[in-house]
């Protein structure tokens, strides 16, 4: 609702309706049943913060075989590990529009958690979503759109999973700014309310949830924020209603380390597990579960089969992953038992297994330094830079000053031939961070080339390729001189800048998540321009450049837009990449693309605004000036559906950069449009079927001393186990049932929702030719525009849609003509043809052309009017337009 209040949704769907998950709950179903009650709760709840090797663990249920799992950060690399990647941010994943690459890197990281002994991988983010350009965490999810989240995210698990371990989709929902995101580290009584209306939350935040439950994700993270003034790890809405029925997620929820913020309250609307364990405050060992849980169910607060169901969740997802088939995943050398071989805690051999306790001496091997890179043509860091290459986006490229040539001159001759060409490099972020590419924790502080934003989104670097290092290696010395000057004050010495043919100028803009700060960058950005005074280089550059007549060509390191207006039309600023944030083969990456071995084809995932008023009220960040005034801090995403272009749109403002922008150093023709619908337009889909029936268990309860502490039982300090400490607290053990049932969602049905919203309901196709002077591959958008003025035949109600939705996208490589041969009408990956034209071919589902109807708590196609497709090469470039 509008209002910013959240309705009930009664009881938690149970798991096991979906037949894709059919075996694996009938075996995690047998294992419940053998399980007592301090088992079952012991699977839900985390042991407390560092307790064991993970930034997340749970119990075991050792009797049954069932382990310990291992919960670890996050979606860029393996965090706090060794001989592990550091891949390119999701932000850079995105501007590479290209599928194949995100399930690749997914697949390696993957590879990487498994070879770890890593049950649970903390990612993909796709939330926050981008609502806020200045948002901290923004990089780590791909960019300002739901579809292109969607995609990306659902690629991402596909990966991951498929190397055997769980993937989580966080931060459900709304954790749009680190500002106020929790209490603790802002010092306000509460966490903020982010207040979405019901359709917004289908359209964008939530959309990309359903791609990922479509995808078969295990589980999900919810957020620290409330949603409509509930805690989005006890919003039964949220929890129960939208995931749990409506997108049918056989999974589990987990919350975000300590977002859960009540016991019986969470349980009740959903939440499956809780991380790291302790309970409202950090590493308390006082857990909101654990034996809080056991006594609830003893207690009758919380019926049985809630805990069956949460600890079913839990195990089905071991299964439906195979984690117990040690055959198909042969554990990880030299590591026996399966668990993790590695301690965030420490990076000696040997240290304490259970450091979080004050009173545990045990130690042991913690680090067994496995290899988990790859190797030889596997090597991850060959993926990393291909992926840092096509996530790089050229933005200006005028007189065709890039791709750079290896010996200076292009087929130009200096006047004087025996003086070299002379280029000289700019900027702090051309070079390494002094200190050591480790030096601030989780990579909180802009020192150094910028690769990684900061917090449990990103990793220990193995080794960084800085850009001057791969420069200088990339120019021809015996034609070309380099000069640096790696800082971002202009040298005093005027010919450092006046005597160079070439500039190339770096400069950057960092972010991170909230527990940690850099200057005034308190996770989120104050503002969306360069940091360390980054603009005043580039135009002292671009003025001294050759004395003005040299060419001028900007990198940028980004975690996302930045505002460019004050040197962008400055004449000699001929070229300018955003190269955002590539991880460990930086250099390597930027110079594929600025001397062209890499055509360039990566697009902005977001719009670069000329100014950050632009963006609209959504586009800024919320510091309140008082934030005890209220008790809880409101966000009002009053913008609703106008967020990044389709705010643009709406007020028709010219960005700088539009969403999808990109060029290439060929160019690419758009021809041929062809729609062709299939079947009759219908508003509805067809009612939602029903699924498979859910395990049942017995419904009666043990005798409370059956969880009492064992005998003897060595308890360490802080440690969270099950078990009570007496039976005194138990007042009724009656078995309850609930009697409520909230009405199931139409919508509903399958994982990812009713399965006929994913029917295809028309085809799209285009042909692209490459009509340049080299191979390139281009990125083919498709964006659907529902009917303006608008009104439902049905109830009458104007519906207002936004100008335009991207709806599907492809990556096609097209070679030039002189390269290829004539069209040989074959099939190739992404389209048929050959030559330099290809056919691209699209399928839009019902979804695609429908909104979400509140009233009627379904997608609802607008059929009285025709829908318009258009095909293009950015949101704003869209030379094919056609009708459904
Ligand atoms: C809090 C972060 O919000 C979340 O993304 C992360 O996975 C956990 N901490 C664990 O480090």
């Amino acid at each position: 609702p509008p209002d910013g209040q959240s309705p009930p949704w009664y009881p938690s769907p149970k798991g096991g309706t979906d037949q894709d998950w059919a075996d694996s709950y009938r075996k995690a179903a047998d294992l419940v049943k053998q399980m007592t009650l301090v088992e079952k709760v012991n699977v839900t709840t985390g042991t407390g913060w560092s307790m064991q090797m993970c930034v997340g663990n749970t119990g075991p249920v050792p009797r049954l075989k069932f382990p310990a799992l291992c919960l670890q950060d996050g979606p860029l690399g393996i965090r706090f590990a060794d001989n592990i990647t550091a891949f390119p941010a999701g932000i850079t994943v995105g501007a590479t529009w290209n599928k194949e690459l995100m399930y690749q890197r997914g697949r390696a990281h993957g590879k990487e958690a498994r070879l770890k002994g890593i049950h649970v991988l903390l990612g993909p983010a796709m939330g926050p979503l981008g609502r806020m350009p200045a948002g901290g965490r923004v990089w780590e999810g791909f960019g300002s759109d739901p579809v292109l989240q969607g995609i990306a995210a659902a690629q991402t698990i596909k990966g991951i999973q498929e190397e055997g371990v769980q993937a989580t989709a966080k931060h459900y929902v709304g954790n749009e700014q680190e500002h106020f995101r929790q209490a603790w580290e802002w010092g306000t009584p509460n966490a903020i309310s982010s207040n979405i209306d019901d359709r917004t939350l289908h359209e964008i935040y939530a959309w990309p949830f359903a791609d990922s439950i479509k995808a078969g994700v295990a589980s999900i993270m919810c957020s620290y924020n409330q949603v409509n003034n509930s805690y989005a790890c006890q919003n039964s809405r949220l929890l129960n209603g939208v995931l749990k029925d409506e997108l049918g997620f056989q999974g589990y929820v987990q919350s975000d380390w300590l977002a859960q913020r009540s016991g019986v309250a969470s349980t009740l609307a959903g939440l499956d597990m809780t991380m790291p364990g302790d309970g409202l405050k950090w590493a308390d060992g006082k857990s909101l579960w654990g034996p809080e849980l056991t006594k609830s169910v003893l207690n009758g607060s919380v019926p049985v089969e809630r805990l069956d169901d949460m600890a079913t969740r839990i195990v089905a997802a071991w299964y439906q992953l195979g984690q117990d088939d040690t055959e198909k995943w042969p554990l990880p050398p030299p590591d026996g038992d399966g668990g993790p071989n590695f301690s965030s805690w420490t990076n000696d051999e040997v240290g304490p297994l259970h450091p979080g306790s004050p009173d545990s001496t045990e130690t042991g091997v913690v680090n067994k330094f496995v290899n988990a890179q790859g190797e030889g043509a596997d090597f991850h860091g060959n993926l990393v830079r291909r992926v840092a290459a096509e996530g790089t986006v050229l933005v200006k490229n005028d007189d065709g000053v890039l791709p750079l040539s290896r010996d200076g001159y292009k087929d130009r001759v200096k006047p004087d031939k025996r003086a070299k060409f002379r280029v000289g490099v700019f900027g702090e972020d051309a070079r390494l961070n002094r200190d050591g590419i480790n030096a601030c924790p989780d990579r909180s502080c802009n020192v150094g080339t910028l690769a990684s934003g900061w917090g449990s989104g990103a990793v220990e670097f193995p080794y960084l390729i800085e850009p001057m290092s791969a420069l200088r290696k990339a120019f021809n010395n015996e034609s070309v001189y380099v000069t640096d000057w790696l800082e971002n004050d202009v040298p005093s010495q005027k010919e450092i800048v006046e005597d160079q043919d070439v500039c190339i100028v770096f400069a950057n803009s960092d972010a991170g998540e909230g527990f940690e700060a850099w200057k005034n960058v308190h996770g989120d950005r104050p503002d969306l321009n360069l940091q360390k005074g980054g603009d005043k280089l580039i135009q002292d550059v671009a003025k001294g450049c050759g004395k003005g007549k040299g060419n001028v060509v900007v990198v940028i390191h980004t975690v996302g837009p930045v505002i460019l207006e004050k040197w962008i039309d400055l004449p000699n600023v001929k070229a300018v990449v955003i190269a955002h944030l590539p991880g460990q083969e930086s250099g390597n990456s930027l110079v594929d693309i600025l001397f062209g071995d890499v055509n360039p084809s990566g697009h902005l995932p977001y719009t670069i605004a000329k100014k950050e008023d632009d963006f609209g009220p959504g586009g800024k960040i919320k510091y309140l000036p008082n934030p005890m005034d209220g008790l809880v801090p409101q966000q009002n995403f009053s913008e609703g559906l106008y967020i990044d272009y389709r705010h643009f749109d709406k007020y028709d403002i010219a960005p700088r950069y539009e969403f999808g922008y990109g060029l290439s150093y060929t160019t690419f023709k758009l021809s041929s449009l062809m729609i062709v619908a299939k079947g009759t337009k219908t508003p509805l889909p067809a009612p939602r079927p029903s699924g498979v029936a859910p395990p049942t268990f017995p419904t009666t309860l043990p005798d409370p001393k059956s969880a009492l502490f064992p005998p003897g039982f060595k308890k360490l300090e802080k440690y969270i186990y099950p078990y009570i400490k007496s039976t005194d607290e138990i007042q009724s053990s009656e078995v309850k049932t609930s009697k409520l049932q909230s009405p199931l969602s139409p919508a509903g049905g399958a994982q990812g929702g009713n399965p006929d919203l994913y029917t295809t309901v028309l085809s799209v196709s285009a042909t692209v030719t490459n009509t340049g002077p080299v191979d390139g591959d281009c990125v083919v958008q498709v964006y659907v525009h529902l009917p303006q003025d608008y009104s439902d035949p049905e109830t009458g109600e104007a519906v207002d849609f936004p100008v335009k939705l991207l709806r599907a996208f492809e990556k096609v490589h097209v070679s030039a003509l002189d390269q290829g041969e004539e069209t040989d009408g074959k099939t190739s990956e992404h389209g048929i043809g050959g030559g330099n034209r290809k056919v691209v071919r699209f399928d839009l589902t019902r979804k695609d052309v429908s909104y979400w109807d509140v009233k009627r708590q379904n997608w609802v196609m607008p059929t009285s009017k025709e829908i318009g497709i258009s095909v293009g090469f950015s949101s704003r470039d869209l030379p094919l337009q056609g009708g459904y």
